[in-house]
């Protein structure tokens, strides 16, 4: 069977289901309209409470004969984290055999860059700028999940984040509305596969709904202020695009949004989200953030905040339990329409008759866990190779040559398995392999000397710092593994200070006092600003928290059998004080000038004490070749709206290296109504070149793309736009067009 062509594969299936369904019609998947159909019986069926019951979620904590009656009454219609696959599979058997209207539960878990198989976190995805591989990442962590008989994770994130002082910039796909978007479909495509039905695919959630990136000051929970234009051309993106890819469910942030918490907030939640999306999944509330309505000042109690939650578009409470605890009494005093209460619950069991919960799927046998596939650890290595962003290489200062004699590994990170796994990590830290194990597989543990100086990235001893000096004096190469433990990015870790925490700085300037060639190899959640660091490095690249196969793919790219090719997802500031910078920035009246006479002029947007630009730009990696781009050819000076233009550039690998380029369109809009950035991201594409090899890499450019929010409107105005083939966002020429009417 193996050997069939795919056609016949997909003949043979099609009349096995089809007959399947004229034999036994349970066993096809439902019409929508019969989905329907049996939600609406449902609903007539069920009480309040057993409605209210599909509105919360727990952690799965126990399975204590209090929680198996629970389940047995509806209490509840999801749990979340914990719960073992037997007593998962229990649980379930008690909510579809033992309750009243036998409706399964719906298991959830943070399963945000894998569950067992640890891919980079998000960040280091985005850095691939290869949709395709994060795809394929999200695919082997659905299976995973499902495996363990978990059925939907929040994930992806997508809150666009020009902030690296905010832990959570860990969690998400960067700065960028147009990169940020590609990876979050990806990722959505991954989880939930051709159907949500299928045995191995989950539902994917959406999050933070909406603009929680923009905590002010980039401290965790801060509130946001973000114009509808702004909130809509750049936050929202992702989310309409995961919306348009399929995705099941979203969830609602902490952060205020103009003055309404976000998990209240009946503009971005029901205009928004259903009137405009007309999304038909349902919504969950981040952690007791219907129970945080009250510190934020917008509810009085317990009941006002589920009144306000509920009215606001949120279906389902997470841990908190005021929609329980009063959703009841709310509809007994006609605050609030019981009809909503049948819109969330008829949402919420859509996604469950989708996901096949009713059915087979609800009904799981617990497996035995199994360790990393094969498979999936090729597929965490590739993307983890694909992620690394090499900062800078003096004099070709990397790769390493095989042949090297010694090389001494220091440094907090380089054999730290937890650390390198990141925020968030769920596997198992015995199967990560550590760029040291690395290192020493490849070039044999003689050749490699191990003295890591600093116990972790916050040590301020300098009791390690003789050994490591030591090491650096015997070796040909000093490789410094750098950065930041995994316990610094994430949820509720934000920092004020972004250099290298610990006596870090102080370890690099003792070793550097051995003079041998240096390597800086870093290792965060976040952008850090390391300028001394990388000052004394012959060479810096940057690994986010590369997770499970970190090891082996920095060792690949530091020992040259893999160029080097992620490309950076955010701008690198200089200093936190420039804080927030980034690329797609709006001009001024008074843009400041790097060079030239108009450099020298005081009255700029800029500082007195630091250049204004970053200390890398957003799209910026260097390989191990050199691309050169040509000027950009247009197919036509003007474009009408409603056409397109194609837009090209030949690209040329002008070094000795075979490496993949990823080549970056950028658009400026002159002159508008609303002043648009000094550039925006509308594509990209990964080329591979040998060595000498050239290619003409052609992009379309629709006028849907020029468009921008007024407001709530999407308009596109005429005039005249740059356009730019370009390697970073603060590389290239641009080409003009004019867009007429
Ligand atoms: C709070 C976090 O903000 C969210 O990202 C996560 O999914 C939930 N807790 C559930 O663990």
């Amino acid at each position: 069977m193996r050997s069939l062509h795919p056609k016949l594969r997909n003949i043979r299936v099609a009349l096995l289901t089809a007959l399947l369904a004229i034999v036994s019609p349970g066993l096809r998947a439902a019409t929508p309209a019969e989905i329907e159909k049996k939600i609406d019986a449902l609903i007539a069926r069920m009480t309040i409470e057993e409605k209210l019951g599909q509105m919360s979620q727990k952690v799965f904590a126990d399975l204590s004969d209090k929680t198996k009656e629970e389940i047995r009454r509806g209490r509840w219609g999801s749990l979340y984290s914990g719960g073992t696959p037997a007593q998962k599979a229990e649980a379930q058997r008690i909510a579809l055999k033992e309750s009243r209207l036998g409706i399964p539960l719906i298991y959830a878990q943070d399963v945000i860059h894998g569950l067992t198989t640890t891919f980079p976190i998000p960040l280091g995805q985005a850095a691939s700028w290869d949709p395709e591989l994060v795809r394929q990442a999200a695919r082997v962590a659905a299976r995973e999940t499902a495996a363990a008989g978990i059925h939907w994770t929040f994930s992806p994130m997508m809150d666009i984040a020009r902030d690296p002082r905010w832990g959570r910039i860990a969690e998400g796909f960067g700065e960028d509305p147009q990169l940020a978007s590609r990876m979050a479909v990806a990722m959505v495509r991954g989880y939930q596969g051709d159907s949500l039905e299928a045995a191995d695919s989950i539902a994917a959630c959406a999050k933070h709904y909406v603009g929680y990136g923009a905590a002010e000051a980039g401290r965790d929970y801060n509130t946001t202020w973000i114009p509808e234009n702004l909130l809509r051309d750049v936050y929202l993106a992702p989310f309409q695009a995961a919306r348009e890819a399929g995705l099941a469910t979203y969830m609602s942030a902490f952060n205020n949004l103009n003055g309404v918490p976000a998990s209240a907030n009946a503009f971005t939640l029901r205009q928004v989200l259903r009137d405009e999306w007309k999304f038909d999944g349902f919504v969950v509330s981040d952690y007791t953030a219907i129970a945080e309505l009250i510190p934020h000042g917008y509810a009085s109690d317990a009941a006002d905040a589920a009144l306000k939650g509920i009215l606001g578009g949120v279906e389902m409470e997470m841990v908190s339990t005021t929609y329980w605890d009063h959703g009841k009494e709310l509809v007994a005093n006609k605050q609030l329409d019981p009809k909503l209460l049948d819109q969330a619950v008829r949402d919420i069991l859509r996604i469950k008759f989708r996901l096949g919960l009713f059915d087979a799927k609800g009904q799981y046998t617990p497996v035995p866990a199994a360790p990393p596939a094969a498979a999936a650890l090729e597929t965490a290595r590739k993307l983890a190779a694909e992620s690394l962003v090499l900062l800078k290489n003096q004099n070709g200062a990397l790769p390493l040559a095989q042949s090297i004699g010694k090389i001494a590994v220091i440094g907090p990170l380089a054999d730290s398995a937890r650390d390198q796994l990141g925020t968030w990590a769920m596997g198992p830290t015995d199967t990560a392999r550590t760029p040291l194990a690395a290192l020493r597989e490849a070039l044999g543990a003689g050749r490699v000397v191990y003295a890591p100086g600093l116990k972790n990235s916050q040590d301020e001893s300098h009791d390690g710092f003789a050994p490591a000096v030591e090491a650096a004096r015997g070796a040909d190469a000093v490789l410094l593994f750098l950065g930041e433990e995994a316990s610094l990015s994430g949820e509720a870790s934000s920092r004020a200070y972004l250099d290298l925490p610990g006596a870090q700085e102080a370890l690099v300037n003792e070793v550097a006092q051995a003079g041998k060639p240096a390597i800086a190899v870093i290792l965060a959640g976040r952008p850090l600003t390391f300028h001394n660091v990388a000052a004394k490095a012959g060479a810096v690249l940057y690994c986010w928290h590369p997770g499970t196969m970190g090891g082996p793919a920095i060792a690949d790219v530091i020992l040259g059998k893999l160029a080097p090719s992620g490309r950076l997802p955010v701008t690198f500031p200089r200093t936190v004080g420039q804080v927030p910078i980034y690329y797609n920035h709006l001009n001024t009246g008074r843009p400041a000038a790097e060079t030239g006479p108009a450099a020298e002029e005081k009255y700029q947007s800029k500082y007195l004490d630091v250049s204004f630009t970053p200390e890398y730009p957003f799209g910026f990696g260097l390989s191990y070749t050199t691309f050169a781009y040509g000027s950009p050819h247009l197919s036509a000076p003007r474009m009408r709206v409603g056409d397109s233009l194609t837009v090209s550039a030949e690209v040329a690998n002008t070094g000795t290296v075979e490496a993949d380029e990823t080549v970056q369109l950028y658009i400026r809009q002159l002159a508008a109504s609303l002043a648009q950035p000094v550039r925006e991201l509308k594509d990209f594409r990964r080329v591979h070149l040998k060595p000498g090899a050239s290619q003409t890499v052609e992009f379309t450019l629709p006028s849907s793309a020029l468009a921008f929010h007024k407001g709530a409107q999407l308009v596109t105005e005429p005039g005249a736009f740059q356009v730019w083939i370009a390697p970073h966002s603060s590389a290239g020429t641009p080409g003009q067009f004019t867009l007429v009417p």
